[in-house]
């Protein structure tokens, strides 16, 4: 689905000079699941999955589901998952909450040239056909790409920065 404003880029943004379909693409993911959500529309979505209590449902595709053997011995896990309504073809975007555009590759934003987005949440329960978390921000219905153990020891950098995010803050 194409963003209705994906012929007007704000003032700042950059769409790409290449076509992409003209790009090497060869990744052949699959979905494994979808993502529901209380969320009918990305204007309804929390900014990200930190911004909300609300417990969404993963349900994964029935050929997957041994493969959630031992994820419920997991807290938190990493989801990953598809943009499914972003455009793609911004590098540089203009978002409404900064205060200059920033490249694609230094925002969280969905829009970039391949939509995967990731979130880190918490295991609420174990259901027959998936789990349910909290920490999530996207559309009801947003296919499911991966799902991995988060490593609090290995994945935790608390003195991560983003420049740029701070210089707007200060
Ligand atoms: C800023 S992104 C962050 C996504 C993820 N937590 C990350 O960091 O990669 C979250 C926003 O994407 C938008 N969004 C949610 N689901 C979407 C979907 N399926 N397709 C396109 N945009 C979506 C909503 O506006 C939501 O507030």
């Amino acid at each position: 689905m194409t963003h209705p404003s994906a012929k007007s880029p704000r003032p700042g943004e950059q769409k790409l000079a290449t076509d992409p379909a003209q790009m090497p693409q060869n990744a052949g993911i699959i979905f494994i699941g979808h993502i529901e959500t209380p969320w009918k529309t990305t204007q309804d979505c929390p900014r990200n999955g930190r911004g909300s209590d609300a417990v969404c449902r993963v349900h994964l595709r029935p050929a997957f589901r041994e493969g959630l053997a031992s994820v419920e011995t997991c807290s938190h896990l990493y989801l990953l998952y598809w943009m499914h309504q972003a455009r793609r073809d911004l590098v540089v975007q203009a978002p409404s909450f900064a205060a200059r555009p920033h490249g694609c590759f230094a925002l969280r934003s969905p829009i970039r040239p391949n939509p995967v987005a990731l979130s880190v949440v918490e295991l609420v329960a174990m259901r027959p056909d998936g789990f349910d978390v909290r920490g999530l921000d996207c559309v009801d219905g947003t296919p499911l790409v991966d799902i991995k153990p988060y490593f609090a020891g290995t994945d935790s950098v608390p003195q991560a920065r983003v420049g740029w995010r701070e210089e707007e803050e200060s």
